[in-house]
C-alpha cells in the first residue's frame, strides 16, 4: 500500500530552529488541545472508573440518546434516530476507516476537499479504492476518475482553510449524491467554533437533508470543543442502515469505546457552559493572532471558523514556515493539505495564551 509520508516529520528542522529561539518555541504547527479537560468531564470519567466486563460497540443507549438530543440542541437537528448513532475511538480512526467499513476497494472513488486534512486521502488508500481531489462535482467527469465515486467527504468548517460551507452549497452536495447513490460523510468537528455570528450547518440539517438521512453521515468529535482528544471520543450519525453497516464490522473487529470514556463524552455533551468557556479562550487567542499576523503582512483567507488561521504572504510556505521558525514560531506548510496550500501556512490556535502573547510581541518586531 501507497501511504504519505507523515508530513510533520519533514518540519523538524524549523522545529530545531525555532526550539532554539531564547524564548522558546510557540509551537503553532498542530492542532492539539492544550487546555484542561473540563472537572465535569474528569469527574464523570472517574466515576466510571469500575469497569470490569465488555462495553458495547454501539454505546449504551443513554449515549445515543445524547448524542440524539446534542444534534436538537446544539446542531439544529430534531430528528436523529439514536440507532443511528455510533460513538467511535476519536474521529480519525473513522476517517481512515470510513472506505474499508463501506467495503470500498479497487475501482472505487473517494472524493475528498482540495484543501484538506490528509486522512481522507489515507482511508481511500487503506481500502485499495481511489483518492480524488475535487472542490466541485463539476470536476468529476468520468473521464477524469476512471471509477465510481462511492463516498464523498465534506468537512465544514474545514482544516485548514477555516471555509465554512452553507446551506445551498451543502444541499446541492445531498441532491448529487443521492441521485448517483453516493454516500456523503461530512467531518464536523470544529462545528462549534463558528467566529463573528458565522453559522455552521449540519449535514444532517433538515434544509440541507430534506428531512431525510438517506445516504448521510455527520462525523463528530469531542476533542476540541471539549479539550479531550487524550480519550478519544466522537461519534457517527445519521443513516440508520450505514451506520448498521459500520457497526456490524466494527463489532467483529473490537473497535469499542471504552465504558467510561463514553460516560464521559454523555456528561461533555449534556453540559454547554465548558465549550462557551473554551470558545471564548480560542476567541481570544485568534484576535490576538489574526491582527498580529496582518500586522506582520500576512493575508488571513477564509477562516471564518475552526481553531486555524490561513495565511499568506504570497511566497512559498516554506519560505514562510523557516522565517517565522526565525522567530521562534513554528506553523505547518499548507502544503501538506494538497499542492492548493502551497502559498499559505495554517496558524493553529492551540497554544496557552502565555505563548500566544509571546508570538504577537515576536511578530511584531521586524
Ligand atoms: C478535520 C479533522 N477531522 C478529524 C480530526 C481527528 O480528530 P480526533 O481523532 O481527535 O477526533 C481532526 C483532528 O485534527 C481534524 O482536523
Amino acid at each position: 500500500m501507497q501511504l504519505p509520508d507523515f508530513p510533520w516529520d519533514s518540519l523538524a528542522g524549523a522545529a530545531a530552529r525555532a526550539r532554539a529561539h531564547p524564548g522558546g518555541i510557540v509551537d503553532l504547527s498542530v492542532g492539539t488541545p492544550v487546555d484542561p479537560t473540563p472537572a465535569v468531564i474528569q469527574t464523570a470519567l472517574r466515576a466510571a472508573a469500575d469497569a470490569p466486563g465488555y462495553p458495547q460497540t454501539w454505546g449504551t443507549p443513554a449515549l445515543r440518546e445524547t448524542v440524539a438530543r446534542w444534534f436538537a440542541r446544539r446542531r439544529g437537528v430534531p430528528d436523529v434516530d439514536p440507532d443511528g448513532v455510533l460513538p467511535t475511538i476519536g474521529s480519525k480512526e473513522l476517517v481512515a476507516w470510513l472506505p474499508t467499513l463501506l467495503e470500498l476497494g479497487a475501482g472505487d472513488v473517494v472524493v475528498h476537499p482540495e484543501i484538506a486534512y490528509p486522512t481522507y486521502d489515507v482511508g481511500a488508500r487503506i481500502a485499495g479504492a481511489t483518492p480524488v481531489a475535487a472542490d466541485g462535482t463539476a470536476q468529476l467527469g468520468p473521464a477524469m476518475t476512471g471509477g465510481r465515486v462511492r463516498l464523498l467527504w465534506v468537512n465544514s468548517p474545514s482544516n485548514p482553510t477555516g471555509r465554512v460551507l452553507g446551506l445551498e452549497h451543502l444541499a446541492k452536495v445531498v441532491g448529487w449524491a443521492r441521485s448517483r447513490g453516493v454516500v456523503v460523510a461530512s467531518d464536523e468537528c470544529y462545528a462549534e467554533l463558528g467566529w463573528d455570528g458565522q453559522e455552521v450547518p449540519s449535514i444532517l440539517d433538515p434544509r440541507v437533508s430534506g428531512g431525510s438521512h438517506e445516504g448521510l453521515l455527520a462525523v463528530y468529535s469531542l476533542s476540541k470543543q471539549s479539550n479531550l482528544a487524550g480519550y478519544r471520543a466522537a461519534f457517527v450519525a445519521g443513516d440508520r442502515d450505514l451506520v448498521g453497516r459500520l457497526l456490524a464490522i466494527r463489532k467483529h473487529a473490537g473497535m469499542i469505546v471504552p465504558w467510561p470514556v463514553q460516560q464521559a463524552m454523555i456528561a461533555a455533551l449534556d453540559d454547554d457552559a465548558h465549550v462557551a468557556e473554551q470558545r471564548s479562550r480560542y476567541a481570544w487567542r485568534r484576535t490576538a493572532l489574526l491582527e498580529a499576523l496582518r500586522g506582520a503582512g500576512f493575508a488571513v483567507d477564509d477562516s471564518r471558523a475552526g481553531l486555524y488561521l490561513w495565511a499568506t504572504r504570497d511566497e512559498p510556505a516554506h519560505t514562510t514556515v523557516d522565517s517565522l521558525a526565525e522567530k521562534g514560531i513554528l506553523v505547518a506548510p499548507g502544503s501538506f493539505y494538497g499542492p492548493a496550500g502551497v502559498r499559505h501556512v495554517r496558524v493553529a490556535l492551540t497554544a496557552t495564551d502565555e505563548r500566544v502573547a509571546a508570538a504577537v510581541e515576536r511578530l511584531a518586531l521586524a
